[in-house]
């Protein structure tokens, strides 16, 4: 995309009203690397450079908060190399970002469930969370083996066990406290979640989060995904009236 056309979608961004916090459904990757006859694991690797180019925008426009979907708790059904692809290009990934990372003044925490993911991957991740746990730029929130759903399973499970041994009663079951129990407690909710890969769902991400969020749909692969599509989005979400159930006037 030629460059004159990012900076100018860039300058019709309102800077006092970007989105806290963007969440993004990374897809296509495999359609885009189908489409050049390459193997999926191709375009996961060609993904890692939309990835970077997207870090770089948020930080640009400066949004507060960057979700990133990049495995969910399906994906596990995938063929065992290309699970094994993805492991090994994150593992890779954790190595050579941190430092970059942590330059640009950006926090990285995990949302889903990391017990189950590969110990070394777990370890590197807690390095980096570790690294850069005092910076303030921008927090990346990765979602890695993420569902919505086993999420809110999980928060459920939590306030039982305190409902049981008489920590809280029903009438303390509000939203707040499911909210407490998300991975993302200590997130505000997504303003904007964005997918590309031309498909129009939402595959079981941020389900609870997501419930006022304005949604734009990409029409590009993952991997063809440049700043200038992130500026668009932005754009189109500042057009939007968001009501939250209320009326036009609040
Ligand atoms: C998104 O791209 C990356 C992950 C889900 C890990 P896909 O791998 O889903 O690519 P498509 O949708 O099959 O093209
Ligand atoms: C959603 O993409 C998950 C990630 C981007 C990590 P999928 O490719 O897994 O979603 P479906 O299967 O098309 O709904
Ligand atoms: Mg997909």
């Amino acid at each position: 995309m030629a460059k004159s056309q990012g900076a100018s979608t860039l300058e019709t961004i309102d800077r006092l009203r970007v989105p806290a916090h963007v969440a993004i459904i990374m897809d296509g990757n495999g359609r885009w690397a189908a489409s050049r006859s390459l193997p999926r694991s191709a375009g996961h690797r060609a993904g890692r450079e939309a990835i970077r180019r997207t870090i770089e925008g948020c930080r640009r426009l400066g949004i507060r908060v960057l979700t990133l979907y990049l495995f969910s708790t399906e994906n596990w059904r995938r063929p065992a190399d290309e699970v094994d692809a993805l492991m090994a290009l994150l593992h890779e990934s954790l190595i050579q970002e941190a430092e970059e990372l942590h330059r640009s003044g950006i926090r990285l925490r995990v949302c889903g469930d990391v017990e189950a993911m590969p110990p070394e991957i777990r370890g590197l991740i807690a390095q980096v969370e570790t690294l850069t746990r005092e910076n303030q730029a921008m927090v990346l929130n990765i979602a890695l083996n993420y569902g919505g759903r086993a999420e809110i399973v999980r928060a459920a499970r939590r306030i039982a066990a305190e409902v049981a041994a008489g920590r809280r009663s029903l009438e303390a079951i509000d939203e707040a406290a499911v909210a407490a129990g998300l991975y993302t407690a200590d997130l505000p909710d997504p303003d904007l979640v964005i997918r590309t890969g031309r498909e129009q769902r939402l595959s079981n991400f941020l389900l609870w989060q997501a419930a006022y969020a304005e949604l734009y749909f990409a029409d590009v692969f993952w991997p063809d995904f440049e700043q200038e599509h992130l500026f668009t989005a932005v754009a189109e979400y500042q057009r939007r009236q968001r009501r939250f159930g209320g009326t036009p006037d609040g």
